[in-house]
Protein backbone atom coordinates (compact mmCIF):
# COMPACT_ATOMS: atom_id res chain seq x y z
CA UNK A 1 0.00 0.00 0.00
CA UNK A 2 2.83 2.56 0.75
CA UNK A 3 4.88 1.81 -2.30
CA UNK A 4 1.22 1.73 -4.51
CA UNK A 5 0.54 5.67 -2.98
CA UNK A 6 4.14 6.75 -3.51
CA UNK A 7 3.77 5.51 -7.31
CA UNK A 8 0.90 7.83 -7.34
CA UNK A 9 2.86 10.52 -5.64
CA UNK A 10 5.71 10.19 -8.17
CA UNK A 11 3.66 10.32 -11.31
CA UNK A 12 1.63 13.43 -9.71
CA UNK A 13 4.48 15.62 -8.70
CA UNK A 14 6.62 14.94 -12.13
CA UNK A 15 3.70 16.25 -13.95
CA UNK A 16 2.39 19.26 -11.65
CA UNK A 17 5.98 20.60 -10.79
CA UNK A 18 9.16 21.93 -11.95
CA UNK A 19 11.46 18.65 -11.20
CA UNK A 20 13.79 19.55 -14.06
CA UNK A 21 17.43 19.42 -13.21
CA UNK A 22 18.99 23.09 -13.29
CA UNK A 23 22.31 21.71 -14.93
CA UNK A 24 22.33 20.18 -18.45
CA UNK A 25 22.93 17.16 -20.02
CA UNK A 26 25.90 19.05 -22.02
CA UNK A 27 24.51 18.08 -25.25
CA UNK A 28 24.72 21.67 -26.43
CA UNK A 29 28.47 21.77 -26.05
CA UNK A 30 28.56 18.90 -28.36
CA UNK A 31 28.54 19.51 -32.37
CA UNK A 32 28.58 17.27 -35.25
CA UNK A 33 30.55 18.07 -38.53
CA UNK A 34 27.89 19.18 -41.25
CA UNK A 35 29.22 17.08 -44.88
CA UNK A 36 27.83 18.88 -47.60
CA UNK A 37 28.92 16.49 -49.99
CA UNK A 38 29.26 12.99 -49.57
CA UNK A 39 27.50 10.45 -51.32
CA UNK A 40 24.41 9.20 -49.29
CA UNK A 41 20.38 8.75 -50.42
CA UNK A 42 17.97 9.59 -47.42
CA UNK A 43 16.73 6.67 -48.14
CA UNK A 44 19.28 3.81 -47.53
CA UNK A 45 19.42 5.96 -43.95
CA UNK A 46 19.05 3.12 -41.74
CA UNK A 47 18.78 3.42 -37.78
CA UNK A 48 18.11 -0.05 -36.45
CA UNK A 49 20.09 -1.31 -33.48
CA UNK A 50 20.72 -4.97 -31.56
CA UNK A 51 19.40 -4.03 -27.75
CA UNK A 52 20.18 -6.41 -25.62
CA UNK A 53 19.63 -9.61 -28.05
CA UNK A 54 16.41 -7.37 -29.58
CA UNK A 55 16.31 -5.34 -32.57
CA UNK A 56 14.41 -1.92 -32.61
CA UNK A 57 13.40 0.39 -35.40
CA UNK A 58 14.92 3.24 -33.67
CA UNK A 59 17.79 3.63 -30.87
CA UNK A 60 15.14 4.13 -28.02
CA UNK A 61 13.83 2.81 -25.04
CA UNK A 62 10.63 4.29 -23.18
CA UNK A 63 12.50 4.70 -19.34
CA UNK A 64 11.24 2.83 -16.67
CA UNK A 65 8.43 5.38 -15.73
CA UNK A 66 5.43 3.45 -13.41
CA UNK A 67 3.62 0.38 -12.57
CA UNK A 68 1.63 -1.01 -9.06
CA UNK A 69 -1.46 1.51 -9.66
CA UNK A 70 -4.73 1.44 -11.56
CA UNK A 71 -3.20 5.12 -13.26
CA UNK A 72 -0.20 3.31 -13.99
CA UNK A 73 -1.34 0.66 -15.60
CA UNK A 74 -3.30 2.81 -18.14
CA UNK A 75 -0.07 4.56 -18.77
CA UNK A 76 1.38 1.10 -19.12
CA UNK A 77 -1.29 0.18 -21.62
CA UNK A 78 -0.61 3.22 -24.02
CA UNK A 79 3.15 3.30 -23.85
CA UNK A 80 3.46 -0.18 -24.43
CA UNK A 81 1.26 -0.04 -27.49
CA UNK A 82 3.18 3.29 -28.93
CA UNK A 83 6.54 0.91 -27.97
CA UNK A 84 5.05 -2.08 -29.60
CA UNK A 85 4.05 -0.28 -32.93
CA UNK A 86 7.08 2.25 -33.07
CA UNK A 87 9.49 -0.44 -32.95
CA UNK A 88 11.58 0.91 -30.02
CA UNK A 89 11.90 -0.90 -26.24
CA UNK A 90 9.83 0.03 -23.32
CA UNK A 91 10.57 -0.34 -19.02
CA UNK A 92 8.27 -0.66 -16.72
CA UNK A 93 8.81 1.12 -13.36
CA UNK A 94 10.19 -0.60 -10.29
CA UNK A 95 7.93 -4.32 -10.01
CA UNK A 96 8.09 -4.16 -6.27
CA UNK A 97 5.03 -3.29 -5.41
CA UNK A 98 3.77 -6.26 -7.45
CA UNK A 99 6.56 -8.68 -5.46
CA UNK A 100 4.41 -7.51 -1.88
CA UNK A 101 1.09 -7.23 -3.58
CA UNK A 102 0.37 -10.18 -6.33
CA UNK A 103 -2.78 -8.11 -7.27
CA UNK A 104 -1.46 -5.53 -9.27
CA UNK A 105 0.83 -8.07 -11.29
CA UNK A 106 -1.53 -6.69 -14.55
CA UNK A 107 -0.46 -3.29 -14.29
CA UNK A 108 3.12 -4.00 -15.12
CA UNK A 109 2.23 -7.58 -17.18
CA UNK A 110 -0.20 -5.40 -19.33
CA UNK A 111 3.52 -4.45 -20.86
CA UNK A 112 3.98 -7.81 -22.51
CA UNK A 113 0.24 -8.31 -23.30
CA UNK A 114 0.48 -4.62 -25.60
CA UNK A 115 3.87 -5.31 -26.52
CA UNK A 116 4.12 -8.78 -27.43
CA UNK A 117 7.48 -8.31 -29.84
CA UNK A 118 9.70 -5.45 -28.44
CA UNK A 119 12.19 -5.35 -26.01
CA UNK A 120 10.65 -5.30 -22.57
CA UNK A 121 12.17 -4.76 -19.74
CA UNK A 122 11.60 -5.42 -15.83
CA UNK A 123 13.18 -3.10 -13.46
CA UNK A 124 13.93 -3.43 -9.50
CA UNK A 125 15.75 -1.34 -7.15
CA UNK A 126 19.87 -2.19 -6.69
CA UNK A 127 18.75 -2.49 -2.46
CA UNK A 128 16.08 -4.91 -3.32
CA UNK A 129 18.52 -7.11 -4.49
CA UNK A 130 20.80 -6.48 -2.11
CA UNK A 131 18.69 -7.48 0.50
CA UNK A 132 16.50 -10.09 -1.29
CA UNK A 133 19.02 -11.74 -3.60
CA UNK A 134 19.57 -12.50 -7.45
CA UNK A 135 15.76 -15.18 -7.99
CA UNK A 136 13.99 -12.26 -6.37
CA UNK A 137 15.40 -10.17 -9.30
CA UNK A 138 14.32 -12.97 -11.52
CA UNK A 139 11.04 -13.29 -10.30
CA UNK A 140 10.32 -9.68 -11.61
CA UNK A 141 11.17 -10.89 -15.29
CA UNK A 142 8.80 -13.52 -14.48
CA UNK A 143 5.42 -11.48 -13.72
CA UNK A 144 6.59 -8.46 -16.33
CA UNK A 145 7.19 -11.27 -18.73
CA UNK A 146 10.12 -9.16 -19.24
CA UNK A 147 12.63 -9.76 -22.38
CA UNK A 148 15.51 -8.11 -19.73
CA UNK A 149 15.90 -6.60 -16.34
CA UNK A 150 17.23 -3.12 -15.14
CA UNK A 151 18.42 -3.08 -11.98
CA UNK A 152 18.59 0.59 -10.68
CA UNK A 153 21.17 2.31 -8.53
CA UNK A 154 19.41 5.16 -7.02
CA UNK A 155 21.64 6.15 -4.05
CA UNK A 156 20.62 9.91 -4.13
CA UNK A 157 17.15 9.28 -3.93
CA UNK A 158 17.26 6.28 -1.15
CA UNK A 159 19.02 9.17 0.71
CA UNK A 160 16.31 11.67 0.75
CA UNK A 161 13.09 9.94 0.43
CA UNK A 162 11.62 9.28 3.81
CA UNK A 163 11.11 5.51 3.60
CA UNK A 164 14.67 5.45 1.82
CA UNK A 165 17.00 2.23 2.33
CA UNK A 166 20.48 3.00 2.39
CA UNK A 167 22.79 -0.77 2.48
CA UNK A 168 23.80 -1.66 -0.75
CA UNK A 169 26.04 -3.90 0.43
CA UNK A 170 26.92 -7.16 -1.02
CA UNK A 171 24.95 -5.82 -4.13
CA UNK A 172 27.86 -7.35 -6.57
CA UNK A 173 27.81 -10.99 -5.63
CA UNK A 174 24.12 -10.88 -6.38
CA UNK A 175 24.75 -8.41 -9.82
CA UNK A 176 27.43 -11.21 -10.81
CA UNK A 177 25.08 -13.88 -10.37
CA UNK A 178 22.37 -12.31 -12.13
CA UNK A 179 25.21 -11.37 -15.30
CA UNK A 180 25.82 -14.94 -15.19
CA UNK A 181 22.06 -16.25 -15.54
CA UNK A 182 21.05 -13.00 -17.83
CA UNK A 183 24.24 -12.05 -20.20
CA UNK A 184 23.63 -9.56 -22.55
CA UNK A 185 19.54 -9.34 -20.99
CA UNK A 186 20.82 -7.46 -17.85
CA UNK A 187 21.10 -3.91 -17.15
CA UNK A 188 22.51 -1.19 -14.22
CA UNK A 189 20.66 1.62 -14.82
CA UNK A 190 20.75 5.21 -12.60
CA UNK A 191 17.62 7.18 -12.05
CA UNK A 192 19.17 10.34 -12.75
CA UNK A 193 22.37 11.09 -10.75
CA UNK A 194 24.57 9.33 -13.92
CA UNK A 195 27.15 6.85 -13.86
CA UNK A 196 30.87 7.85 -13.49
CA UNK A 197 33.61 6.07 -14.85
CA UNK A 198 34.44 4.42 -11.72
CA UNK A 199 30.97 2.97 -11.54
CA UNK A 200 30.87 1.76 -15.08
CA UNK A 201 34.20 -0.68 -14.54
CA UNK A 202 33.02 -1.71 -11.27
CA UNK A 203 29.80 -2.68 -13.31
CA UNK A 204 32.11 -4.52 -15.68
CA UNK A 205 33.73 -5.94 -13.49
CA UNK A 206 30.71 -8.04 -12.15
CA UNK A 207 30.28 -9.11 -15.94
CA UNK A 208 27.17 -6.38 -16.39
CA UNK A 209 27.45 -5.96 -20.29
CA UNK A 210 25.02 -2.50 -20.40
CA UNK A 211 24.43 0.31 -18.42
CA UNK A 212 21.78 2.60 -18.80
CA UNK A 213 23.55 6.19 -17.54
CA UNK A 214 20.46 8.30 -16.62
CA UNK A 215 22.54 10.97 -16.03
CA UNK A 216 22.34 14.41 -14.27
CA UNK A 217 21.03 17.10 -17.03
CA UNK A 218 16.69 15.52 -17.20
CA UNK A 219 14.25 14.76 -14.27
CA UNK A 220 15.86 15.05 -10.82
CA UNK A 221 14.65 12.63 -8.98
CA UNK A 222 16.22 14.73 -5.71
CA UNK A 223 13.46 17.39 -6.95
CA UNK A 224 10.49 14.81 -6.82
CA UNK A 225 11.44 13.53 -3.59
CA UNK A 226 12.17 17.40 -2.34
CA UNK A 227 8.53 17.93 -2.91
CA UNK A 228 6.68 14.83 -1.47
CA UNK A 229 8.67 15.35 1.83
CA UNK A 230 9.19 19.21 1.88
CA UNK A 231 7.86 20.86 5.63
CA UNK A 232 7.99 17.51 7.73
CA UNK A 233 10.95 17.99 9.28
CA UNK A 234 12.40 15.67 6.41
CA UNK A 235 15.92 15.63 5.45
CA UNK A 236 15.00 17.50 1.89
CA UNK A 237 13.70 20.39 4.20
CA UNK A 238 16.94 20.58 5.90
CA UNK A 239 18.95 20.22 2.90
CA UNK A 240 16.88 22.78 1.01
CA UNK A 241 17.79 22.77 -3.20
CA UNK A 242 21.68 21.31 -2.87
CA UNK A 243 21.88 17.89 -3.66
CA UNK A 244 19.26 18.99 -6.51
CA UNK A 245 21.75 18.67 -9.47
CA UNK A 246 24.10 16.00 -7.95
CA UNK A 247 25.98 13.34 -10.23
CA UNK A 248 27.28 12.86 -13.77
CA UNK A 249 25.93 15.10 -16.57
CA UNK A 250 24.73 12.63 -19.31
CA UNK A 251 26.95 13.46 -22.18
CA UNK A 252 29.99 12.85 -19.54
CA UNK A 253 28.24 9.96 -18.34
CA UNK A 254 28.33 8.29 -21.97
CA UNK A 255 32.31 9.30 -22.62
CA UNK A 256 33.33 8.26 -18.93
CA UNK A 257 31.35 4.81 -19.25
CA UNK A 258 32.88 3.24 -22.57
CA UNK A 259 36.54 5.20 -21.74
CA UNK A 260 36.90 3.23 -18.19
CA UNK A 261 35.74 0.15 -19.66
CA UNK A 262 36.46 -2.64 -22.30
CA UNK A 263 33.21 -3.33 -23.83
CA UNK A 264 30.04 -2.31 -21.61
CA UNK A 265 27.23 -1.08 -24.30
CA UNK A 266 25.87 2.17 -23.23
CA UNK A 267 21.83 3.49 -23.36
CA UNK A 268 21.83 7.28 -22.83
CA UNK A 269 19.59 8.73 -20.66
CA UNK A 270 18.87 11.69 -18.51
CA UNK A 271 17.51 14.80 -20.40
CA UNK A 272 17.65 13.17 -24.15
CA UNK A 273 14.98 15.07 -25.50
CA UNK A 274 15.11 15.19 -28.94
CA UNK A 275 16.51 12.98 -31.92
CA UNK A 276 19.02 15.34 -32.17
CA UNK A 277 20.24 15.05 -28.28
CA UNK A 278 20.24 11.14 -29.69
CA UNK A 279 22.35 11.59 -32.42
CA UNK A 280 24.61 13.55 -30.22
CA UNK A 281 25.03 10.82 -27.54
CA UNK A 282 25.23 7.72 -30.05
CA UNK A 283 28.15 9.87 -31.54
CA UNK A 284 29.61 9.77 -28.40
CA UNK A 285 29.63 6.32 -27.61
CA UNK A 286 25.93 5.34 -26.82
CA UNK A 287 24.25 2.45 -28.39
CA UNK A 288 20.67 3.59 -27.76
CA UNK A 289 18.91 6.42 -25.71
CA UNK A 290 15.48 6.73 -23.69
CA UNK A 291 13.26 9.29 -22.53
CA UNK A 292 11.39 9.38 -19.40
CA UNK A 293 9.64 12.34 -18.71
CA UNK A 294 9.04 13.35 -22.47
CA UNK A 295 7.00 10.06 -22.60
CA UNK A 296 4.79 10.43 -19.61
CA UNK A 297 4.12 14.57 -20.70
CA UNK A 298 3.33 13.54 -23.60
CA UNK A 299 1.34 10.55 -22.63
CA UNK A 300 -0.89 12.70 -20.40
CA UNK A 301 -1.59 15.32 -22.74
CA UNK A 302 -2.84 13.51 -25.46
CA UNK A 303 -2.32 10.00 -25.30
CA UNK A 304 -1.18 7.22 -27.52
CA UNK A 305 -1.41 9.88 -30.40
CA UNK A 306 0.57 12.51 -29.14
CA UNK A 307 3.23 9.84 -27.35
CA UNK A 308 3.45 8.61 -31.21
CA UNK A 309 4.19 12.18 -32.59
CA UNK A 310 7.04 12.38 -29.89
CA UNK A 311 8.36 8.82 -31.63
CA UNK A 312 7.89 10.41 -35.22
CA UNK A 313 9.71 13.50 -34.78
CA UNK A 314 12.61 11.76 -32.45
CA UNK A 315 12.97 10.11 -35.95
CA UNK A 316 13.11 12.34 -37.87
CA UNK A 317 15.71 14.74 -36.15
CA UNK A 318 18.14 11.47 -35.72
CA UNK A 319 17.41 10.46 -39.56
CA UNK A 320 18.29 13.93 -40.57
CA UNK A 321 21.21 14.46 -38.51
CA UNK A 322 22.52 11.35 -39.83
CA UNK A 323 21.54 12.53 -43.42
CA UNK A 324 23.61 15.60 -42.88
CA UNK A 325 26.49 13.76 -41.13
CA UNK A 326 26.55 11.45 -43.68
CA UNK A 327 26.26 8.34 -41.38
CA UNK A 328 24.29 5.45 -43.23
CA UNK A 329 23.71 3.27 -40.15
CA UNK A 330 23.89 3.83 -35.93
CA UNK A 331 27.48 2.16 -36.25
CA UNK A 332 28.78 4.89 -38.29
CA UNK A 333 27.16 7.64 -36.21
CA UNK A 334 29.20 6.12 -33.70
CA UNK A 335 32.16 7.15 -35.04
CA UNK A 336 31.45 10.25 -36.80
CA UNK A 337 33.57 13.49 -35.75
CA UNK A 338 32.55 15.86 -33.55
CA UNK A 339 33.69 18.85 -31.60
CA UNK A 340 33.22 19.69 -27.50
CA UNK A 341 32.59 22.52 -26.13
CA UNK A 342 32.51 24.56 -22.45
CA UNK A 343 31.98 22.71 -19.26
CA UNK A 344 31.28 18.88 -21.09
CA UNK A 345 34.97 19.38 -22.48
CA UNK A 346 36.22 20.82 -19.34
CA UNK A 347 35.63 18.12 -17.32
CA UNK A 348 36.40 15.31 -19.98
CA UNK A 349 39.63 17.01 -20.17
CA UNK A 350 40.37 17.26 -16.49
CA UNK A 351 39.33 13.08 -16.46
CA UNK A 352 41.88 12.91 -19.15
CA UNK A 353 39.33 11.65 -21.59
CA UNK A 354 38.82 14.64 -24.05
CA UNK A 355 42.15 13.88 -26.60
CA UNK A 356 41.48 9.95 -26.34
CA UNK A 357 37.44 10.90 -27.23
CA UNK A 358 38.63 13.38 -30.04
CA UNK A 359 41.59 11.18 -31.43
CA UNK A 360 40.93 9.56 -35.10
CA UNK A 361 37.59 11.04 -34.60
CA UNK A 362 38.08 14.61 -36.51
CA UNK A 363 37.12 13.19 -39.89
CA UNK A 364 34.60 10.42 -40.95
C1 LIG B 1 7.53 9.50 -12.70
C2 LIG B 1 8.82 8.77 -12.86
C3 LIG B 1 8.95 7.51 -12.29
C4 LIG B 1 10.15 6.79 -12.41
N1 LIG B 1 10.25 5.53 -11.86
C5 LIG B 1 11.38 4.79 -12.05
C6 LIG B 1 11.47 3.45 -11.57
O1 LIG B 1 10.55 2.90 -10.97
N2 LIG B 1 12.64 2.78 -11.81
C7 LIG B 1 13.69 3.35 -12.47
O2 LIG B 1 14.70 2.70 -12.69
N3 LIG B 1 13.64 4.63 -12.89
C8 LIG B 1 12.51 5.36 -12.72
N4 LIG B 1 12.45 6.64 -13.20
C9 LIG B 1 13.66 7.25 -13.81
C10 LIG B 1 13.63 7.18 -15.33
O3 LIG B 1 13.59 5.85 -15.78
C11 LIG B 1 14.85 7.90 -15.95
O4 LIG B 1 16.02 7.20 -15.62
C12 LIG B 1 15.00 9.34 -15.49
O5 LIG B 1 13.74 9.95 -15.33
C13 LIG B 1 15.83 10.18 -16.46
O6 LIG B 1 15.21 10.28 -17.72
P1 LIG B 1 14.45 11.63 -18.23
O7 LIG B 1 15.36 12.79 -18.00
O8 LIG B 1 14.14 11.35 -19.67
O9 LIG B 1 13.18 11.74 -17.40
C14 LIG B 1 11.25 7.36 -13.10
C15 LIG B 1 11.10 8.65 -13.67
C16 LIG B 1 9.92 9.34 -13.56
C17 LIG B 1 9.81 10.71 -14.19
Amino acid sequence: MATESRKTEHIRIALEKDVSSRVSAGFEDVDLIHNAVCEIDLNDVDTSVTVMGKRLRLPLVIEALTGGTREAKRINMGLAEVAETEGIGIGVGSVRAAMENPSLTDTYSVVRDRAPKTLVLSNIGAVQVAKHGSEYALKTMEIVGADALAVHFNKLQELVMPEGETCFKDVGKHVAELSARLGERLCLKETGAGFSGEAARLAESWGVKWVDVAGVGGTSWYAVEYYRSKGSGSKASLLGKSLWDWGVPTAVSIVESKMFTRSLRVIASGGVRTGFDAAKAIALGASCTGMAMPFLVSFSKGGVEEARRLVKSFEIALRFTMFLVGARTIEELGSAPLIVRGRTAEWLEQRGLLEKLLNGRRSL
